[in-house]
């Protein structure tokens, strides 16, 4: 069942805003009038996404950099290695990886921004 989230004009395209709905922690995102909403956790080290930065479909974890599609909530790359300088990160290094976001559709109807959170 959609449930309003926000108005759409409390989000500028390219940008992001945190709800909560049913209980849940969602980031609702404003791709050139298109909203998407995904899941505000980052699927590394749970930091918050709606302080990352939104580039077309692309949002990035302000905390490690880690990349998600919000029209997927595919993980595109993992956290930043820690490597020291001069040295090379093991990408098998489990401090590497993350999971992807979970989603749920969301439409634009009278102004307003709805999700379907079940
Ligand atoms: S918390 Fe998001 S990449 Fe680490």
């Amino acid at each position: 069942m959609f449930v309003k989230a926000l108005d759409a004009a409390e989000i500028a395209p390219g940008g992001m805003k945190a709800v909560t709905i049913n209980g849940r922690e969602i980031v609702i995102c404003n791709h050139a009038g298109t909203f998407y909403a995904v899941e505000r956790a980052c699927g590394h080290a749970k930091a918050r996404l709606e302080r990352g930065a939104l580039t077309g479909w692309i949002l990035t974890c302000p905390l490690h950099y880690a990349q998600f599609d919000i029209r997927s909530g595919e993980a595109l790359s993992g956290p930043a290695p820690k490597a020291p300088a001069g040295a090379h990160p093991d990408p098998r290094d489990p401090a590497l990886k993350t999971v992807g976001l979970k989603t749920w559709p969301a439409r634009l109807e009278g102004g307003a921004v709805f999700v379907d959170v079940q």
